[in-house]
């Protein structure tokens, strides 16, 4: 591992993102031991004007209570509000910049080690308005200057871009400002535990390599529900909608890992070859093939538009030109607002051929990989009916890693990015190519959306979202199973 001094610079700290996420996460690799007093200095930057306690105090209740804190980490809350400093400063200013370069760099002489390179990780936990100026400001002011090696790195949350124009405009400017290598795009899913299983699960599981293809599957589901709407974030999101927040990047991730070839091997780069030719193997989007939503009540959040024509459901299926899936439904739904909060993969198999058992009818073979909550993987599954009978039932093999790996703590998605950035492996991030294909696929769907020339159904808050949806998904020949 590399040793020297490590800065993390968050910028947007009194946001919303880095109180409940960044930080966070940052404090649980402290508590892990990832991040060592004696190297790490923590910098949180904003516009508000505010002291080093104030931010303190704002951040010290999300660490106390986020995922795996208990009363007994107080001390630790304390020695890790000890490496944080505040500077306040514009988003497009020098004026900031240049501060924040100068409390960097006396941490880095104070830490540094006349061995040890400096390291500086910059984490825009911020609009994407920003990014342009921010980018150019920290490659004006900020980059690591020392002669003994070292790094600057950035992380870019989403939305990036908001349609394929604005996202390579975005990206043709951060590229002349910093190379690839350099840049994080951060897509959470993909530190998701059982999203990060997904390539193990394929290709470390015999039983999975002959039936993953169009001879044996009959449709795919990526599925997201959240069982509450916008809550303050409306502003935000009428302007992107379900389509940008969560199918363009989350579930279309998820589908990369689902449907891609095998890499040449787990090298980065090879993985991130093959999610590519995934993207680019899908066939534009028929408008047929789509369901929109808004739940009734949307509109009465403030900060949205009377009229507004922004999606809070979807349900939209891709088609992928290739060998291994022509003909299989990817059916991506997202929704705000349903009937419960859940994340799953469902992968349905087709009929078996000359069925004896007459069985049809109590449903297929499908695999459910729950991404949350309660992680699990379960196939459900035909079996005589135990006793004397002669009959069959649905069953399952389940498992469920509550049960199973009792003794793990899962780590939160964002803990296990930013490890990856500090250690410099690209794997779970957005290469820029990626980017670009994803929003070709979604471009021309979400223009029309846009324009208004598509236009949402209303659905009830609470509700499963617009019945059309599952109209949809049975006419792309979802069978509703029975028994789970
Ligand atoms: C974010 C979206 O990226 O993901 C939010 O902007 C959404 O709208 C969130 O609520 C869901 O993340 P998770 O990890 O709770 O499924």
């Amino acid at each position: 591992p590399e040793s020297g001094c490590l800065s993390i610079i968050v910028l947007g700290a009194s946001g919303d993102l880095a109180k409940k996420k960044t930080f966070p996460a940052l404090f649980n690799l402290y508590r892990q031991g990832f991040l060592q007093s004696n190297e790490v200095h923590i910098f949180g930057y904003a516009r508000t004007r505010i002291t080093d306690d104030e931010l303190r105090d704002r951040i010290r209740g999300h660490l106390l209570h986020g995922k795996g804190a208990s009363s007994e980490n107080s001390e630790d809350v304390s020695k890790f509000l000890q490496l944080i400093k505040y500077v306040a400063g514009s988003y497009d200013a020098e004026e900031g910049f240049r501060l924040l370069d100068k409390e960097i760099s006396e941490h880095e002489v104070s830490k540094n080690s006349k061995e040890g390179s400096s390291r500086r990780l910059f984490y825009l936990a911020l609009p994407p308005s920003v990014y342009p100026s921010v980018c150019q400001m920290i490659k004006t002011c900020c980059m690591n200057k020392s002669d003994l090696g070292g790094w600057t790195r950035i992380v870019v949350e989403k939305p990036f871009g908001k349609d394929l124009d604005s996202a390579e405009e975005l990206s043709t400017h951060i590229g002349e400002l910093f190379d690839e290598p350099q840049i994080y795009r951060i897509d959470h899913y993909l530190g998701k535990e059982l999203v990060q299983n997904l390539l193990v699960l394929r290709f470390a599981n015999r039983f999975f390599l002959p039936l993953w293809n169009r001879d044996n599957i009959d449709n795919i589901q990526i599925v997201f529900r959240e069982d509450f709407g916008t809550e303050g974030r409306g502003g935000y999101f009428d302007e992107y909608g379900i389509i940008r927040d969560i199918i363009q990047n989350h579930l279309l991730q998820v589908l990369c890992l689902v449907a891609m070839e095998k890499p040449v091997s787990l090298k980065p780069e090879h993985i991130r070859d093959e999610k590519v030719k995934v993207l680019q193997s899908v066939l534009p989007i028929d408008a047929e093939e789509v369901v929109l939503g808004q739940y009734e009540g949307y509109i009465d959040d403030p900060t949205v538009p009377d009229n507004s024509n922004t999606p809070t459901f979807a349900t939209v299926i891709l088609r992928i030109h290739n060998e291994r899936w022509e003909g299989v439904p990817f059916i991506l739904k997202a929704g705000k607002a349903l009937n419960s909060r859940k994340a799953e993969i469902r992968v349905q198999f087709k009929d078996v051929p000359g069925d004896i058992f007459k069985c049809k009818k109590q449903g297929r073979n499908e695999f459910v990989i729950r991404l949350q909550p309660s992680e699990a993987m379960y196939m459900k599954l035909t079996v005589k009916k135990p006793g004397l009978d002669m009959s069959t039932i649905q069953s399952e093999l389940d498992l469920s890693y509550g049960q199973r790996y009792q003794e793990v703590t899962i780590p939160e998605a964002y803990e296990r990015l930013i490890l990856d950035t500090i250690r410099g492996d690209q794997q779970h991030f957005v290469r820029r190519d990626e980017l670009k294909a994803a929003w070709e696929i979604f471009t021309p769907l979400l223009h029309r959306i846009d324009d208004g020339e598509m236009k949402p159904l209303p659905y009830k808050s609470g509700s499963r979202g617009p019945v059309e949806a599952d109209s949809l998904l049975e006419k792309a020949g979802y069978v509703q199973t029975h028994g789970y």
